[in-house]
């Protein structure tokens, strides 16, 4: 049994990440082999949905490969304009804040539930949410209240399937009043395993853990686990919330996919803080990092009472732009390892559709954030590899830009790539490249920097 929650924990990882797991056990292999044949038995199932027989192959994540991904900057921009957040469909210009949210606004949530992320059931069950233990502790030298907490689905419409949302939360005990809050959408790991540490960054060194920084300034903060509600993979597109809602079938072209399942934990999440008399609801930020940093930005995209975003590392189908030749690929997200974070149609895009044909893109997502403000993160491309296409990210933050600017907010004010450590952050949407790796850890202290110009400790 132990062995066998262990396995199921280790399907929910990266592939990148499960090879410092060593050797698996032929128990895990043969659970493995079996979900990757339920993922691509889903993945063709609905290719025959959208009547597409074929995809182009996205390149390889592995510089190598002979069909390495594009890490070459004079090759990356193919594609020579991107939908314009300021346009109508009717091809009249967005002139005021007001045709921005009864007109335009809804013509791109429109796009991106149809054919990007998919749409949320009007259905979904409510979540009662049981405290199961608070306990007086420590983190490091901080003093906290820790509070475990699971978030009951009701099932009473299909019981096959129980959904349980895996939440904690830790506000500083020594506190008077309501609290911020961050919440990080995070990857679960087996007992023993730790997250490989980046190098630390020269300018910034990190002696504090998020979590205690968060903590030295009186705020708290929450840790929300995605995959206790849905699976990290196609197999799991029948479970789960996405399969409570459909009684354990298969999923209609434009239902949801994992983002915006996650997405709606982070909300429910959001209705207990609502209700705790610890945490002050009005400013509770999102965080997440690579799948969980696309996770982090489509949470602050759809939940308008998220008042801060930390996107980490999102890359393709987060915030980096999908016309975009550099690094991975909508070929890649469509396939079978992916394709789950997304609306089925999205696989459309990958053949016979091209990226160019995608009504929206990742700036009008970004765009979706405004005016509240946006933090968008990377590491270095040198440590953290080219796929995450560090420049990518940074664009889909320039031409979310104008919509700030019209709300009466400030974009990043610059089309200028940034060197590395230098955040660009006199607006509401700010960006930094760190010096390390595959994490947000180096750059928590300049994010709480920006953070302090919005959200107070009253
Ligand atoms: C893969 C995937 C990325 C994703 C990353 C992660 O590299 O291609 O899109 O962000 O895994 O979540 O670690």
């Amino acid at each position: 049994m132990k062995r066998l929650l262990v396995s199921s924990l280790l399907l929910s990882l990266p592939v990148s990440l499960l090879a410092q797991f060593g050797p698996r056990t032929p128990e895990q292999d043969s659970l493995m082999a079996r979900q990757q044949r339920k993922t691509q038995a889903d993945h063709q199932a609905m290719m025959a949905q959208l009547n597409i027989k074929e995809l182009r192959p996205g390149p390889s994540g592995n510089p190598k490969a002979p069909n390495a991904a594009n890490a070459d900057e004079s090759k990356a921009s193919p594609y020579t304009s991107l939908p314009d957040p300021l346009v109508l469909k009717n091809g009249n210009k967005v002139k005021s804040a007001k045709d921005w949210w009864q007109k335009r606004r809804p013509e791109i949530v429109e796009d991106f539930d149809r054919e990007v992320y998919g749409r949320m059931p009007a259905n979904v069950p409510g979540v009662r949410w049981e405290v199961v233990s608070t306990k007086d502790t420590m983190d490091g030298s901080y003093p906290i209240k820790l509070k475990k907490l699971i978030g009951h689905v009701d099932n009473a419409t299909y019981p096959a399937i129980n959904v349980d949302i895996d939440l904690t939360l830790a506000t500083p005990a020594t506190a008077t009043g309501q609290v911020p809050v961050m919440m990080e959408f995070i990857f679960k790991f087996p007992a023993g395993f730790r997250m490989p540490q980046p190098p630390t960054s020269s300018t910034a060194p990190v002696a504090l853990t998020w979590q205690q920084q968060l903590l030295k300034k009186g705020w708290g903060y929450a840790l929300l686990v995605p995959t206790s509600y849905q699976a990290d993979n196609g197999a799991g597109l029948t479970e789960g919330i996405i399969g409570l809602v459909n009684k354990g079938g298969r999923r209609k072209p434009d239902d949801w996919g994992a983002l915006r399942a996650w997405a709606w934990g982070a909300s429910r999440a959001l209705d207990y803080f609502e209700t705790d008399k610890d945490v002050d609801a009005r400013q509770v930020g999102i965080e997440g990092l690579s799948r969980y940093g696309k996770a982090a930005v489509v949470a602050m995209a759809y939940e308008p009472r998220f008042a801060i975003g930390f996107i980490g590392s999102s890359g393709e189908g987060g915030v980096k732009l999908h016309r975009r030749l550099y690094g991975e690929q909508v070929e890649n997200v469509a396939s079978s390892a992916e394709y789950h974070w997304m609306a089925g149609n999205f696989i459309k895009y990958a053949g016979p559709l091209t990226p160019n044909d995608l009504p929206v893109d990742s700036h009008e997502l970004v765009a979706l954030c405004a005016p509240r403000p946006v933090f968008i993160s990377s590491g270095s491309p040198d440590v953290e590899g080219r796929w995450l296409d560090a420049k990518g990210m940074f664009l889909g933050g320039v031409y979310a830009g104008p919509v700030y600017e019209l709300l009466g907010k400030k974009g990043l004010g610059t089309t200028e790539y940034p060197a590395q450590e230098v955040a660009v952050d006199s607006g509401e949407i700010a960006y930094r490249q760190h010096s390390g790796g595959h994490t947000t850890v180096p750059n928590w202290p300049a994010f709480l920097q920006y953070a302090d110009r919005y959200m107070k400790v009253k």
